[in-house]
């Protein structure tokens, strides 16, 4: 047993991998610190009271906030009062999705991929690097996704999202590399969830959320600052993006991941 607490912050633990980091983490480390404090965030009550019930049933306490992180203000507010009580693992996990249709994707819909995906990651990172800084320790987790490497027709605001958010991790880590923070940048491939059966395409390697968070906080506690997973997908979005871009839409388009027929053409 360590002598110390620990304050773990999940957001969008309504369900999905973040429901799953948060039990999973609330089961972990409730055997081996004397206290957990988990600080849960989501929009849906009744999921979110639901998964920090079972949270509370491994042993950790749980204090869970009711948001929309798309309000950037709020959410300000919110994590500064989270971090009164000093953040060691920050997950930031919540993100919204939505595909594209001939081709396009609603204005309003992209605004909220970003908004969510990226911007609300960013505030929250924001809100918690100077205690962390402060205290000369601290966890940053961002969870993007291997559509980092390389984005493809079928949603493109939510890959751009995922990139964005993979380089602004990986320059966090850069500029708080002398300030005892570590930054990690997980890079799921399909994860079983609301958002993946939403989402058209085919999900080869599909793992379920709860076998996905044991991957990340296996890795988080070996300290591996770039997690991702599983490793054909990975190998295969990499080489996508190191291909010439013509071969690499062909290959993309032969998988159905985007290119629609327009009508006009036919
Ligand atoms: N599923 C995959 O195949 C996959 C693959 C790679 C990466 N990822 C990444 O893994 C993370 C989790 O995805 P998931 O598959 O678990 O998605 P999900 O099942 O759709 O869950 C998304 C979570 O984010 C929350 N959320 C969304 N918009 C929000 C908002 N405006 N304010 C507050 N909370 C919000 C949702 O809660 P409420 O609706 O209750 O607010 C929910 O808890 C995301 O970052 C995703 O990009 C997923």
């Amino acid at each position: 047993m360590v002598d110390h607490s620990l304050h773990i912050l999940v957001t969008g633990a309504s369900r999905g991998l973040g429901a799953s980091l948060a039990k999973h983490c609330a089961q972990h480390y409730a055997k081996n610190h004397p206290r957990v404090l988990l600080s849960l965030v989501a929009r849906n009550e009744t999921a979110l009271t639901d998964c920090a019930r079972q949270c509370q049933h491994y042993g950790a306490e749980v204090n869970y906030y009711i948001a929309d992180l798309q309000n950037i203000d709020t959410t300000m507010t919110m994590i500064e009062t989270i971090a009164k009580q000093p953040v060691d693992i920050a997950f930031i996990n919540a993100a919204a999705s939505g595909h594209s249709t001939d081709g396009e994707e609603p204005w309003a819909q992209q605004q909220t991929i970003i908004q969510t995906n990226l911007m609300a990651a960013m505030a929250c990172a924001t809100g918690l690097i100077p205690s962390m800084k402060q205290r000369q320790q601290g966890k940053l987790v961002f969870i993007s996704s291997i559509a980092a490497y390389r984005g493809f027709g079928l949603n493109p605001s939510y890959n751009a999202s995922k990139a964005g958010i993979k380089c602004y991790a990986d320059s966090m880590r850069h500029a708080l590399a002398n300030y005892g923070i570590s930054v990690y940048t997980v890079m799921p491939g399909f994860v079983n969830s609301d958002m993946s059966a939403a989402f058209p395409g085919a999900k080869p390697l599909l793992i379920s959320s709860d076998k996905a968070a044991m991957i990340i906080r296996k890795k988080i506690d070996n300290h591996a600052i770039l997690i991702q997973f599983p490793w054909p997908l990975i190998a295969g979005q990499k080489l996508l993006s190191l291909l010439p871009a013509k071969w690499a839409d062909r290959i993309l388009t032969w998988l159905n991941y985007g290119t629609v027929t327009n009508p006009s053409k036919k």
